[in-house]
C-alpha cells in the first residue's frame, strides 16, 4: 500500500534533532534564532520572526495590531480551522473570500464584497503548493488601507519570502511540510516597527516545552519507517486486524495542538533545537529536491488528465505551482478512497481545513465554491518514491469512479 504521505525529512536531519537536544544549550537560542532570521531575510526585505507555528505567528500579528473588536478580517474560504478560531478569540469577526476552483484564487465578486470599510486584515492563503497572483488583493488592500498577511503554509519553495508588497508573508515547517522540522515557522514583516512588535510579545512568551519537542523526534523516527511501502502495509494489516480505523489513527498522529489549549499552546517562543534543526533544513534544501516532488504532481495530474479527462483538480491552473499535495474532486470521496485502497493506494480526504462560515448578518455571503469544493475534496498519494508505472495504475483505477457532475457544477459555480 502507498501511504497518503511521506514526511519531507530525512532520518539524518531527525537523528542531528535528538543530537541537539541533547548539546544545545540555553544560552546559544536567541542566537540561533538570530541567525536564521538574518538568513530568512538577507535576500529581502522588512524583518524576519522565526515563531512556534504560523499560527503562533498570527495570534501574535493579531495581538500586536490591537484591532477594534468587530473589525472584520477577510480570509481565504478555504483553511485551517485554528486560523478562524484565533481571529474569533481576538474579537474580530471573520468574512470568507471565496475561491476559483481552477486556481484556488479569491473569486473577483467575492473578493469585492467581502472587503469593505471594516476591514481592517486580508488573509490569503497560497492553497495545495500554488501561488495565486496578489496583484488584485493588493489593490483591494490599497482601496480600504487594511493589512495585507500572505499564507504560505502550503506553498514554500527555497528562495522565496513572499510577494515583496505584502504586509506580512507566512511559512509553516510543521509535521507535513516541505522541509519539515517538525514545528517552527518564519515571517517576514514588511514595516520593521510592525515586526518589532511582534518580536516584544514574542519575548514575553515561555520557551516550548523540551521533553515535548523531543517525544516528537522520537515519534517521527517510527512514522517515517511507518509510512514506507512495506511499513505502511503492515500498518494497514495490523489495524484491520485489530478493528482499527486506520484514517482516524493517521490523521490523529499528525495533529497539532489541543483544541481547548490552543491559544495558550501557541504563545511559546521555538525552543532552541527547533531552531537548530530549522535552520539546518532550510539552509540545506534544495530546489532540486522539491523539483522531484513537484515533477511527479505534474506527473500525475497530466495521467489524471489522459485516464479521466473530466476530472477537476483544484487550483490546477495556477503558476508557480510545487504541488505540495494532489487533490482532485470525486463525486463520492469515500468509495473512491475504497477503490483507491484496493488498488494500493491510500488516499484521504483529510481533516484538517474548514470553510469560513459568512457573519450572521450576511448569510448570502456563503462561499458556495469553498464548501462544494471541501465537501468532494480528495488528496492523493504522490511523492518522487511513486515511479511512473504506479502513478498510472492510480490514474487507471480512478476512471471507472469519476463523475463528471461535480465538475461541471464547479466550472459554471460563481458565488
Ligand atoms: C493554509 C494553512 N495556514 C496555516 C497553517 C498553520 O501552520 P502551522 O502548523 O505552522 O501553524 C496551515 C497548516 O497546515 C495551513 O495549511
Amino acid at each position: 500500500m502507498w501511504s497518503r504521505k511521506r514526511f519531507d525529512i530525512d532520518y539524518i536531519d531527525l537523528i542531528y534533532g535528538l543530537g541537539a537536544a541533547l548539546t544545545v544549550g540555553n544560552s546559544q537560542r536567541q542566537g540561533l534564532q538570530n541567525e536564521l532570521e538574518d538568513w530568512w531575510i538577507s535576500d529581502s526585505t522588512g524583518e524576519a520572526i522565526a515563531c512556534l507555528s504560523v499560527r503562533s505567528g498570527w495570534d501574535l500579528l493579531l495581538q500586536a495590531l490591537q484591532l477594534p473588536p468587530g473589525s472584520e478580517v477577510a480570509m481565504s474560504a478555504l483553511t485551517i480551522p485554528d486560523m478562524v478560531t484565533i481571529v474569533r478569540h481576538h474579537g474580530l469577526v471573520p468574512v470568507p473570500i471565496d475561491l476559483d476552483p481552477m486556481t484556488m484564487a479569491p473569486d473577483p465578486a467575492s473578493l469585492d464584497r467581502a472587503i469593505g470599510p471594516q476591514t481592517r486584515v486580508i488573509i490569503i492563503a497560497h492553497l495545495f503548493g500554488g501561488r495565486v497572483n496578489l496583484e488584485p488583493i493588493l489593490a483591494a488592500r490599497d482601496r480600504v488601507g487594511a493589512i495585507l498577511v500572505e499564507d504560505c503554509a502550503q506553498a514554500f519553495t527555497p528562495g522565496f519570502r513572499g510577494h515583496p508588497d505584502a504586509d506580512v508573508s507566512c511559512f509553516s515547517f510543521g509535521n507535513i511540510k516541505f522541509a519539515t522540522a517538525l514545528g517552527g515557522a518564519l515571517l517576514r514583516v514588511r514595516d520593521p516597527q510592525l515586526g518589532d512588535c511582534l518580536r516584544q510579545i514574542q519575548s514575553t512568551y515561555p520557551v516550548q516545552d523540551s521533553g515535548h519537542y523531543t517525544r516528537r523526534l522520537l515519534k517521527y523516527l517510527g512514522l517515517k519507517t511507518l509510512s514506507s511501502r512495506p511499513g505502511f502495509t503492515a500498518l494497514i494489516w495490523g489495524c484491520r486486524r485489530l478493528g482499527i480505523d486506520y484514517d482516524r489513527l493517521l490523521n490523529q498522529s499528525v495533529k497539532g495542538f489541543p483544541k481547548d489549549e490552543l491559544i495558550p499552546r501557541l504563545r511559546h517562543q521555538p525552543w532552541e533545537t527547533l531552531l537548530a534543526l530549522l535552520r539546518r533544513r532550510l539552509q540545506g534544501y534544495t530546489e532540486e529536491r522539491l523539483a522531484a516532488q513537484t515533477h511527479r504532481g505534474q506527473r500525475l495530474i497530466q495521467l489524471l488528465q489522459d485516464y479521466c479527462p473530466q476530472i477537476l483538480v483544484p487550483g490546477v491552473a495556477t503558476l508557480p505551482h510545487v504541488h505540495w499535495v494532489v487533490p482532485i474532486l470525486a463525486q463520492d470521496p469515500e468509495m473512491a478512497i475504497a477503490t483507491l485502497a484496493n488498488a494500493g493506494f491510500d488516499s484521504t480526504q483529510g481533516n484538517s481545513m474548514t470553510v469560513v462560515n459568512p457573519p450572521e448578518t450576511h448569510l448570502e455571503w456563503e462561499p458556495r465554491n469553498a464548501r462544494e469544493i471541501f465537501k468532494h475534496l480528495l488528496y492523493l498519494p504522490c511523492y518522487p518514491a511513486m515511479d511512473d508505472t504506479t502513478l498510472v495504475s492510480m490514474a487507471q483505477a480512478l476512471r471507472p469512479i469519476f463523475s463528471p457532475s461535480v465538475s461541471e457544477f464547479l466550472r459554471m459555480g460563481s458565488p
